[in-house]
């Protein structure tokens, strides 16, 4: 296991200057989380970790190094908010895609490995929707859209997770069972969500970061007691919500 440190780092859209001098480190096995209002900076805080801004008008600052001394890129899973499943293809198809664009196996004769599929069928025991294998994602409600978005984070196996408000869609129920099984089943990867909740925040972090202001500011870290997903009838949390809450609404007060 490896941290993954955020040296100095800056991004600028031509005139705007989103972030800058930011350093951060997500800890080897712990969930970092970033709070923040919209349009602050989070996802593209995000796209620069995974390496996916490097477009001519974008100026960017600064490095991502892993304390491995190995890159970063090719360790890395993403799972957003949009489900980002292909409306055309079965659940177990989205699932495999990673592996069907690496190997090349993208048409609908050529086969993966009996050991993909079963390891395919596998996540979507892990996460409750072996039975939907054949369904296409049209057919599957929000929260078990995002269910199989898990599986095929969990499919693809890197030990770094980004995640871009992935729950954020949901009701707050199925919310709640969502982060309690991502807790479970992404044990022992270094995760780094983005989110607008607090609670989320405090319910899934090891450490706690707020992004504000323009350019955009990290805060020092919160590091809330206990293990991961706490609980909600910690009071400690629902305290460290209120402050969270009071501080995101200043801002967008200000803003
Ligand atoms: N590709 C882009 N080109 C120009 N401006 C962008 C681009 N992507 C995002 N922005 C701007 O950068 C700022 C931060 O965006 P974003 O990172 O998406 O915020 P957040 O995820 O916190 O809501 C916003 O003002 C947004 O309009
Ligand atoms: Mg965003």
């Amino acid at each position: 296991m490896f941290d993954v440190h955020l040296h100095k780092v800056g991004l600028a859209y031509g005139d705007l200057q989103v972030f800058q001098q930011l350093d951060l480190s997500l800890k080897a096995g712990q969930w970092t989380c970033l709070l923040g209002g919209s349009g602050v900076g989070k996802t593209t805080l995000l796209r620069m970790v995974a390496g996916l801004v490097d477009q001519s008008d974008i100026r960017v600052e600064g490095r991502v190094t892993c304390d491995d001394g190995q890159p970063l890129a090719g360790r890395i899973a993403w799972m957003s908010q949009q489900d980002s499943l292909l409306p055309w293809a079965t659940v177990l198809d989205n699932i495999t895609i990673g592996e069907r664009l690496r190997t090349r196996k993208f048409l609908r004769r050529s086969r993966l490995s009996s050991e993909a599929l079963d390891r395919a069928h596998h996540m979507l025991e892990l996460v409750g929707l072996d039975e939907k294998a054949r369904v296409l994602p049209q057919n599957l409600s929000g929260g078990q859209r995002q269910r199989v978005a898990l599986a095929r984070t969990l499919f693809e196996d890197r030990p770094v997770v980004l995640m871009d408000e992935p729950f954020g869609a949901l009701d707050a129920i199925t919310r709640l069972n969502l982060q309690d099984m991502a807790c479970d089943l992404l044990a022992g990867k270094t995760v780094m969500l983005i989110t607008h909740d607090p609670l989320e925040a405090l319910r899934l972090g090891h450490a706690v970061y707020h992004l504000r202001g323009h350019p955009a500011q990290l805060t020092d870290a919160i590091t809330p007691p206990g293990k991961i997903p706490r609980s909600l009838d910690n009071a400690e949390l629902m305290t460290l919500q209120g402050v969270l809450l009071d501080r995101l609404r200043h801002e967008e007060s200000v803003a």
